[in-house]
């Protein structure tokens, strides 16, 4: 489905990706590991046509979907063939409401409102609620389900769980697994090594802009050296 091969990236004169390889198939869910400034958010934002607005560009490599290079692309263009962003610190829409924010970017699909209600009862009592006005639990749920109503073949998720309280969480995390049993391929950036390793089926480490490794959870698992050396736990 998504097909990243020895991508390179840099900010001005800093080379922040050097050679990321990873491969996100249909109904999977892959995990993108690496400790701070690895350049994880980067090959996000490479992939969504994102990074030129924040002063970065694409230097080498190549990022297919399905047939179709990204590269070049324009962001709108990479979200219409079917890749939704929940991106790092949510960015949801402040002056919209909630439902607002949800049919901003909709296209029609399995996940429309009701049904992104149903997932999280929270955004339908909330609905008329400004975007600002939403606690960070809350706007976490409305950056997931605006991704959702774009109805993705493939849904990136950036630290979606950061600096949330335990219960909410919880909820996040439940969400993911029914996604991913529904055959939601997912490519997921997030810290919590236990929770990702349960609900992940492979996993890859970049370190410095490289992948290091690829592997499935039971592998990690069988592992403690890599995690020391990669991740710092
Ligand atoms: N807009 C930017 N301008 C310049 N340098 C940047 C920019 N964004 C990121 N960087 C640098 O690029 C490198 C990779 O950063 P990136 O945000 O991709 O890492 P990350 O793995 O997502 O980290 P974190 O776990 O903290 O989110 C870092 O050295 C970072 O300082
Ligand atoms: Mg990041």
């Amino acid at each position: 489905m998504l097909r990243i091969e020895s991508l390179a990236a840099a900010y001005g004169q800093s080379q922040a990706l050097a050679d990321v390889t990873l491969s996100v198939e249909a109904g999977e869910v892959l995990t993108l590991l690496g400790r701070n400034g690895m350049g994880k958010t980067t090959t996000v934002r490479a992939v969504m046509g994102l990074l030129g607005s924040v002063g970065g560009r694409i230097t080498g490599g190549s990022i297919h979907f399905g047939d179709a290079e990204l590269i070049g692309q324009p962001p709108h263009a990479i979200a219409r063939r079917g890749i939704g962003l929940v991106p790092e610190g949510r960015q949801i829409f402040p002056t919209l409401t909630v439902e607002e924010n949800l049919i901003a970017t909709a296209r029609p699909g399995r996940w429309n409102l009701d049904a992104v209600y149903a997932l999280f009862p929270r955004l339908r009592e909330r609905r008329a609620n400004g975007g600002r006005d939403l606690s960070g639990g809350e706007q976490q749920m409305l950056a997931i389900g605006r991704a959702l109503m774009t109805n993705p073949k493939l849904l990136i998720l950036d630290e979606a769980t950061e600096g949330l309280a335990p219960l909410v969480r919880a909820e996040i995390w439940i969400v993911l697994a029914r996604l991913k049993s529904e055959g939601q391929a997912i490519l997921l950036i997030d810290k919590n090594l236990s929770a990702v390793m349960r609900l992940a089926d492979r996993h890859v480490i970049i370190e410095r802009g490289r992948t290091v490794w690829t592997g499935d959870s039971a592998a990690l698992a069988a592992a403690p050296h890599l995690r020391e050396q990669y991740l710092h736990v």
